[in-house]
């Protein structure tokens, strides 16, 4: 088979890394990739050049395409490789609403008793300023539109809600994703992230995985798009999981065929754990971003099947293989992320030698010579895989200490609220 992924980070970097151990794949192309990948052919085609993508595939011979990101997916590059005849791995456009759309996706859980945070929308901005309260703050504010993983402002006040309000419908700070915003009531718990491979209506639950949205340890600092990821999550148990599998994961499927808008490809469903049960906090339409890294060096051989099983329709004869591994995954990023940082640093340490339990996924670098550069804000993925969480995040920071460039930043907690669980819930 030949195969196509689209994507140029460290979750792209894990697809490439997992399906190139696959002796059914011939060729392996990453457009645009980065140079990092070296399992694959890197092919020089933005993401978002679907005429390209669709030429390059048709004229390669290409049996599967894989979309990472969800910009692509919400333009409808499922549809027009559908329309060629080509096969590819995600959802149409107009089911990719489910991330692309937050009022799609919170009209479709209160329609279907999905549960969520409570909501309202705005357009109006005198109507969003009157709404905001003594009683409606703390509260979260949200672009309804794509606003790249920025679009999300917790307010503990009358004035920043007032703030976020303006920032958002008046001043455009995210543009036309902000047109349109949620005001939520906020939500508390421990987040963990579900991922489900579909066709639309049969479906397989992926190891459960835990992202470190904020910059700093202790959950302190700005968002970024994630630090760090550790799977399984220890606070999904088995009764845990299957509450969320039929409470949420069954009825957003079975909600989506209802409305004639079925889901294929991965939905990654964002889950708080409040007091009241799970609860979404929000949908994406792709593999979650480090959680990928994380999950997808647990999952066996038949990783390709469910992929082409989903992109074909049928994934009802496909199940995971057992598995009883824990990975960690550290995000190396550049000092200044999530703000203002500079490329170009030099990256020592890469050939060093590493334990077979360590996996590196490059997500920002770039090739000077025979050197690897830094060249993003978040610039490698270090997985370390072990029998139990506490060995793999072990072996990850024992990996992590071997790397280093200039400004190099990283979390030192990650996977502690797993182990913290484990810790209060020995019987
Ligand atoms: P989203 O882009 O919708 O995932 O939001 C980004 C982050 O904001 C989530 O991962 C949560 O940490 C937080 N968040 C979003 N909505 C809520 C909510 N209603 N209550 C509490 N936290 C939220
Ligand atoms: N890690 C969060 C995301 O991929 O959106």
């Amino acid at each position: 088979m030949n195969l196509l992924i689209i994507g140029s980070g460290g979750r792209e970097h894990s697809l490439v890394w997992k399906l190139s151990q696959d002796e059914r794949v011939n060729n392996l192309f990453c457009a645009p990739g980065n140079p990092g990948m070296r399992e694959a052919d890197l092919v020089d085609l933005a993401v978002n050049d679907s005429a390209g993508l669709l030429e390059f595939a048709l004229s390669n011979d290409i049996d599967l395409t894989i979309v990472g990101p969800e910009l692509p997916l919400v333009k409808g590059i499922v549809d027009e490789f559908r329309a060629s005849g080509l096969l590819i791995f995600g959802p149409t456009a107009k089911a990719a609403a489910l991330e692309g759309s937050k009022l799609f996706a919170k009209e479709m859980m209160q329609k279907y008793s999905i549960p969520t945070a409570k909501y309202k929308s705005f357009e109006n901005t005198a109507e969003a300023l009157d709404y905001i309260s003594d009683k409606t703050v703390p509260c979260v504010i949200k672009a309804s539109g794509l606003a790249a993983g920025k679009g999300v402002l917790i307010c503990n006040s009358v004035e920043e809600a007032e703030k976020a309000i303006k920032d958002m419908l008046v001043d455009k700070v995210f543009g036309d994703a902000g047109n349109l915003i949620l005001i939520e009531e906020l939500m508390e718990g421990e987040e963990a992230s579900i991922l489900v491979i579909t066709d639309g209506q049969n479906h397989v639950i992926l190891p459960s995985a835990q992202d470190h949205k904020r910059i700093d340890d202790g959950d302190e600092g700005l968002n970024t798009g994630g630090m760090g990821a550790y799977s399984p999550a220890p606070i999904v148990t088995d009764d845990m999981m299957r509450i969320i599998e039929s409470t949420i994961v069954i009825p957003t499927l079975n909600a989506m065929i209802q409305e004639n808008n079925p889901y294929t490809g991965v939905l990654y469903v964002g889950i708080m754990m409040t007091s009241d049960g799970p609860k979404v906090v929000e949908y994406n339409v792709r593999f979650g971003d480090p959680e990928a890294q994380a999950i997808i060096p647990l999952i066996g051989i038949e990783f390709l099947d469910l992929l082409l099983a989903s992109a074909k329709g049928d994934i009802s004869s496909i199940t995971l293989s057992e598995n009883s591994k824990s990975s960690t995954c550290i995000v190396l990023s550049s000092g200044g992320y999530p703000g203002k940082y500079e490329n170009g640093m030099l990256i020592t340490g890469l050939e060093g030698n590493f334990s077979s339990d360590i996996v590196i996924f490059h997500a920002g670098t770039d090739k000077k010579e025979s050197e690897y550069i830094t060249n993003g804000g978040r610039v490698l993925n270090i997985v370390g895989l072990g029998d139990r969480l506490e060995v793999s995040i072990k072996e990850s920071y024992a990996a992590v200490r071997k790397i280093d460039f200039k400004g190099m930043h990283y979390r030192n907690d990650i996977g502690q609220k797993g182990l913290m669980y484990i810790r209060n819930n020995l019987t």
